[in-house]
């Protein structure tokens, strides 16, 4: 293990997770989520530590070496993983940044566990960084992070990235914390949204909330910089849009072991002439039951044909011990069962659904044999989803009926686009998709492989880490309140 890292990025999870086995043994699987899969790639052969939660509580686990990655774990108990995480950072943050889906609630113990975490994680930074070192903190978990890590080390150069949406002014007001949240971000030298529209949202609330003076101008994707000052210093915000290792997807979906198992899969289901695919973390965010509804709606009308036509939903555990999970989880298979029970037959359901991670391989082997993918959310920052199935479909085969409320929609605007609050649009965009003609489909596939393969994961890791160490370009002059 290094004295102290150059290079060190804070997420509150590592890229790997701790699982417990049935014989009470443990071992380490990839991590859950789009932060793992945007961050790993960029991190993999290169110097740096990580610091994260290994995912159980209670462990105390010694720092490991990986691939020349220093990963640094940061132990949470039981009662700090149900008040910090399950609690305020995905009982309240999470349903607040995602348009209040479901109700968000405010607790007072949770949100004392949130700052003592917070400080946690920033106390083991600090020791890990080195003099002057770069560090990039990650997501809606440590917003209080960077204030915390500038106090104890005001030699780092610190940049904060929120990978999921920030909230219109007026949902994040209702946040009993508001004042100090801002307040923690600010302490970044650097915070990058996705999208424009949160890095506009967050400026006002700079403004109103943290009383600082900010520039007004319209902030740029991947160019154009606001600015917040604060005293002396100069905290720039931007929006710089994430995305996947496209060219390794490229390659990889093109071998001979991933066509085969395509090909397989589709035996496998009966050689249908649709496979409509939906990838997700089982969260209410998605809008599986949106894609669900559809279709149920699509085959109630004779617009689908059930012996033609399957959809295969794979589902990732996620947050199973808060309720709306929980909740939620009981309502799609609800939907499930009903779906199989009207329109399957036995040996041929039309849902093929699974509650469990599918290993890296095995997707990509899904993505390149489905006709249709399903990216339905009624919220989310980016979805990476979307993108790894364009990154797949070399063949210029298969369509994407995307969700407008998704931050991916900005980018892959030839994508069938739905509102998903409106199911005649879903289902119009699926079956618009269904029946496109082959030579529009290709057109289709080929411009959104080309805004997906040139704006690769390295490329939105580069735009921020140079704005960050440059300064970036200054957005229009400071305007006091
Ligand atoms: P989020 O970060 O909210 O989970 P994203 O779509 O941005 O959503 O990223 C999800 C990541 O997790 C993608 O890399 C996706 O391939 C992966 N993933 C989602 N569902 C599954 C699944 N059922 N099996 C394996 N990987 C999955
Ligand atoms: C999203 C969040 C990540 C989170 C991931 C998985 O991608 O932006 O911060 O790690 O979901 O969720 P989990 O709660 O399992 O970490």
């Amino acid at each position: 293990m290094s004295a102290g890292s150059e290079f060190v990025v804070v997420a509150n999870r590592l890229p790997v997770d701790l699982e417990t086995l049935p014989d009470g043994g443990t071992r380490w699987k990839r991590s859950p989520g789009g932060l793992v899969t945007a961050l790993e790639p960029i991190l993999r052969g290169n110097k740096g530590a990580w610091v994260g939660w290994p995912g159980l509580p209670d462990v105390d686990v010694d720092p490991i070496v990986e691939d020349g990655l220093d990963l640094y774990p940061v132990k949470l108990s039981a009662q700090e993983v149900a008040d910090y995480y399950e609690g305020f950072s995905n009982a309240s943050l999470w349903p607040l940044y995602h348009d209040v889906i479901v109700k968000p609630v405010y607790d007072r113990k949770w949100w004392a566990a949130y700052v003592e975490v917070n400080r946690r994680f920033a106390d083991a930074t600090a020791k890990v960084a080195a003099q002057g070192a770069t560090v990039w903190i990650q997501d809606y978990q440590l917003q209080l992070v960077p204030k915390m890590l500038r106090m104890l080390r005001p030699d780092l150069t610190i940049g904060f990235f929120l990978h999921i949406p920030f909230p219109p002014v007026e949902l994040f007001m209702q946040m009993p914390w508001r004042t100090e949240i801002v307040e923690g971000l600010l302490g970044a030298d650097l915070i990058g949204f996705h999208l424009p529209g949160g890095a506009q949202n967050f400026l006002y609330l700079a403004r109103r909330l943290a009383g600082q003076p900010t520039s007004r101008g319209n902030v740029g994707v991947r160019s154009k910089l606001g600015v917040v000052q604060v005293g002396f210093r100069t905290v720039r915000v931007g929006a710089f849009p994430i995305s996947i290792d496209s060219g390794q997807l490229d390659e990889l979906s093109k071998s001979k072991s991933i066509r085969d198992r395509a090909k397989q899969i589709r035996k496998e289901l009966g050689n249908p002439t649709n496979i409509l695919l939906g990838v997700d973390r089982l969260d209410y965010t998605k809008g599986i039951d949106v894609r669900l509804n559809a279709l149920r709606e699509l085959l109630e009308e004779d617009r689908v044909d059930p012996e033609e036509t399957v959809i295969v939903q794979l589902a990732t555990p996620s947050r199973e011990r808060v309720d709306s999970y929980v909740q939620m989880r009981g309502d799609i298979e609800q939907q499930v069962g009903r779906i199989n029970g009207e329109y399957g037959r036995v040996g041929h359901p039309v849902v093929h659904y699974l509650h469990k991670p599918v290993p890296r391989e095995e997707l990509l082997a899904f993505f390149v044999a489905a006709d249709l993918m399903l990216v339905t959310p009624l919220r989310d920052g980016m979805n990476l989803v979307a993108k790894e199935y364009v990154a797949c479909r070399s063949d210029l085969g298969g369509a994407l009926v995307l969700s407008e409320f998704t931050g991916a929609a900005a980018e892959l605007r030839q994508a069938y686009l739905c509102n998903p609050h409106d199911l005649d649009s879903v289902k119009d965009a699926m079956i618009d998709a269904l029946t496109q003609d082959r030579e529009a489909g290709r057109r289709r596939m080929r411009a959104l492989r080309r805004q997906v393969l040139t704006h690769n994961v390295d490329r939105w890791a580069r735009s921020f880490l140079t704005a960050l160490s440059h300064g970036g370009v200054a957005g229009s002059a400071l305007m006091p309140d």
